[in-house]
């Protein structure tokens, strides 16, 4: 029997079972997304009592039932970036926790903010429209070469570092705008505000996340503060530009042009009608938020959710979990000479539970060899590290006697 189950859904990259069956996890893959009767009775159809994880994309919902209905439903594995498809708050109070992959993408979305430069640069757009239509613009009006033009670039993340150092690489000046602190790469410099990297760039790209401070943060007085002839890039979050001053912007002529990727509403499916003001001028490249759609992406998806799922089967470590809190503990070398169990707990987090537990590792009479702590609001995760094999009688007394008490949530006893 595997160690644990997982039902892969949506099609998934193929690294993901690829990298599942290396924690000896056997996994049971579907091509479609399934309704909500439909997860449950396939999450309760697998043999044995072990963990079971369930890896999604957007498509398909799960939703406070299934966590009732499915008790063995230890983990989910987003395979994409959003998470609104997962009942979280109910995930918490389960115990369940959700992994996803908000990194993966990073260098494809940062390839195509250059190539976008490039083309808005050279106005590749509105020469290939009129040449699909007849039209012969040979002419160099308008057209500039990239090296030496000023990236100023906002929010200086995994993807806006990634672009700072592929825009050098073609000669441009690199400066950057944000709100923590970052080490700049390369020859990049740290501009001290928004409204200087705004005046001092040809080209501004946006790379923040989609928080209180970012929604708007692009509105009419930041693109009038914006260089006559420069060209934005948002392939950050939609709400982040006030699209219709951006088109006002572009129409007058003080905007050169923009390339845009993400928008404050989204069709929800092919069949709906992308609607944006944008659409219709020449000098704006529109795409259907596909800054992160390449197959090298889904591939490291699969891999990078893969390993957080194998991680915390093996080790119970929760490092970017988005429903418990954050935790990881080494296994100590004193531990490896040995055999070594670890009881993984979520509790809730109330006053006293800490000493509960304690008490029962005291009956139990074992050592404990390490231990770690983190909580979330109304949630803690803990981890006990004991000299004891898996298969020692102990362990399990140990691992049923913290699982009784009234705070646990969920106990798992896992060998190191
Ligand atoms: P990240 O979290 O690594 O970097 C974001 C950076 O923005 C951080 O350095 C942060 O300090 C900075 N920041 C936050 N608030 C700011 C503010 N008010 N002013 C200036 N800087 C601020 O994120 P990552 O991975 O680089 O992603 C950036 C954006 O790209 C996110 O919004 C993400 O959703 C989006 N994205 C878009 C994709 C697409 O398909 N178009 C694919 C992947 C990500």
């Amino acid at each position: 029997m595997p160690r644990a189950h997982a039902l892969l859904l949506e099609n998934l990259h193929a690294t993901a079972s690829e990298v599942l069956a290396t924690y000896d996890v056997e996994t049971r893959r579907l091509s479609t997304a399934l309704s909500e009767d439909e997860l449950v009775s396939a999450l309760q159809d697998f043999p044995g009592d072990g963990p079971v994880f369930v890896g999604i994309r957007s498509k398909t919902h799960v939703t406070p039932r299934v966590f009732d209905a499915v008790p063995r439903l230890v983990a989910i594995g987003a395979f994409c970036i959003g998470t609104d498809q997962i009942a979280l708050d109910v995930a918490r109070r389960s115990g369940v926790a959700v992994f996803n992959a908000p990194f993966s993408s990073t260098r494809s979305v940062a390839e195509l903010v250059i190539a976008e430069v490039v083309m808005l640069s050279r106005q590749v757009f509105a020469r290939s429209k009129a040449a699909h239509e007849g039209h012969w613009d040979k002419s160099a009006t308008g057209a500039h070469e990239v090296r030496g033009k000023t990236l100023g670039i906002i929010g200086y993340g995994h993807i806006g570092s990634q672009a700072s150092i592929l825009a050098e690489a073609l000669g441009m000046q690199v400066q950057f705008y944000d709100i923590d602190k970052k080490l700049p790469l390369g020859n990049a410099n740290v501009v001290d505000s928004l409204e200087a990297l705004l005046g001092s760039s040809d080209f501004v790209s946006l790379h923040v996340p989609d928080t209180e401070l970012t929604r708007g943060m692009i509105g009419r007085e930041q693109l009038c503060a914006m260089r006559r002839g420069a060209y934005l890039l948002n392939l950050s979050r939609g709400k982040v530009v006030d699209i219709p001053a951006l088109r006002d912007a572009l129409v007058s002529g003080h905007l050169a042009g923009a390339a845009v990727d993400v928008y404050p509403r989204e069709p929800a499916n092919t069949k709906e009608v992308f609607e944006s003001e944008l659409r219709g001028l020449d000098n704006v490249i529109l795409t259907p938020h596909i800054g992160g759609s390449t197959q090298e992406a889904q591939a490291n998806i699969g891999r990078e959710v893969a390993h957080a799922l194998g991680h915390y089967l093996d080790h119970g470590s929760t490092l970017g979990c988005v429903t418990l809190p954050s935790l990881d503990l080494p296994v100590p070398t004193s531990v490896r000479r040995g055999p070594a169990s670890r009881i993984v707990n979520v509790h809730q987090n109330v006053p006293g539970v800490l000493s509960a537990i304690n008490r029962v590792v005291a009956e139990t009479n074992v050592n404990i060899v390490g231990q770690a702590l983190a909580t979330v609001e109304d949630v803690g995760l803990l981890f006990i590290d004991v000299p004891l094999a898996a298969d020692d009688p102990r362990a399990e007394k140990l691992r049923e006697g913290i699982s009784a008490l009234d705070t646990s949530v969920r106990t798992r006893l896992l060998w190191l």
